[in-house]
């Protein structure tokens, strides 16, 4: 996968991906990220990046010019006509794990940091593909945000999780959260681990895993539970 940037503090994301399970997968090449400079596509001598808005109001807004360059830059020379363009506001569809796992398949993606006030509308109505918001609250830039695409579509690509991390690949895959985990001590203050999980019976471990997965989404994220692909066998565990 391919992953090309553009954003005014290419450092950021650098630092954010370059550790762990991400920054192991670039090692390895399964990932690349390509961080592109959009102040660096300035033609101005000061290499000046925004001004101010048409019609007045507060904050400055980023100018076409520098983003159309650098993005044409990309498309001339890296990129695929069809490669998508993921612009990151408020103002977009709330990425989920359907959105990643679609992303996760492409070959390669653009993303879009803005700043400051906002990006002139006539740049983004030429370039961008998809809106995407990671919440309903509001950020400083798109920087965070596209860490945390990145970060969670790179875990879907085949060989980013070794086999070590990948147990808990299937968490969220039907849509419920993850059942509770335990490891040594057997006893911490007091409290013990649950008699079931060191039983060795594998169905019960199972089916104990299942029902707390249910009734930990029952109680902390009631909403998702309707949208669930759920066995007869969990709608029969609901009603009880
Ligand atoms: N930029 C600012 N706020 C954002 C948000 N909530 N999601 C995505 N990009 C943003």
């Amino acid at each position: 996968m391919n992953y090309h940037i553009f954003t005014l503090f290419p450092e950021m994301i650098e630092q954010g991906l370059n550790t762990s399970i991400i920054g192991r997968a670039i090692e390895k090449g399964i990932i690349d990220l390509n961080l592109i400079n959009i102040r660096e596509f300035s033609t101005n001598k000061h290499k000046k990046v925004d001004d101010y808005p048409y019609g007045g109001g507060a904050g400055m807004v980023m100018q076409p010019e520098p983003i159309y360059n650098a993005y044409k830059s990309v498309m001339d020379t890296k990129v695929e006509k069809k490669t998508r363009l993921i612009y990151l506001t408020p103002q977009g569809k709330v990425f989920n794990q359907k959105m990643a796992e679609e992303f996760s398949k492409e070959e390669s993606l653009m993303f879009l940091c803005g700043h400051y006030e906002g990006v002139d509308e006539r740049v983004l109505e030429t370039i961008v593909t998809d809106y995407v918001s990671i919440g309903d609250y509001v950020l400083t830039g798109g920087e965070l945000a596209v860490m945390v695409l990145i970060d969670a579509i790179s875990r879907l690509i085949p060989g980013v999780l070794s086999n070590n991390d990948s147990a808990d690949y299937e968490s969220f895959q039907d849509g419920l959260l993850e059942y509770p985990q335990y490891t040594r001590p057997y006893d911490f203050m007091g409290k013990t681990v649950p008699d079931v999980l060191i039983s060795g019976h594998h169905a019960n471990i199972t089916k104990w895993r299942k029902e707390q997965s249910l009734s930990r989404t029952l109680e902390r994220r009631p909403d998702l539970i309707n949208k669930a692909h759920l066995t007869e066998e969990e709608k029969k565990y609901l009603k009880n």
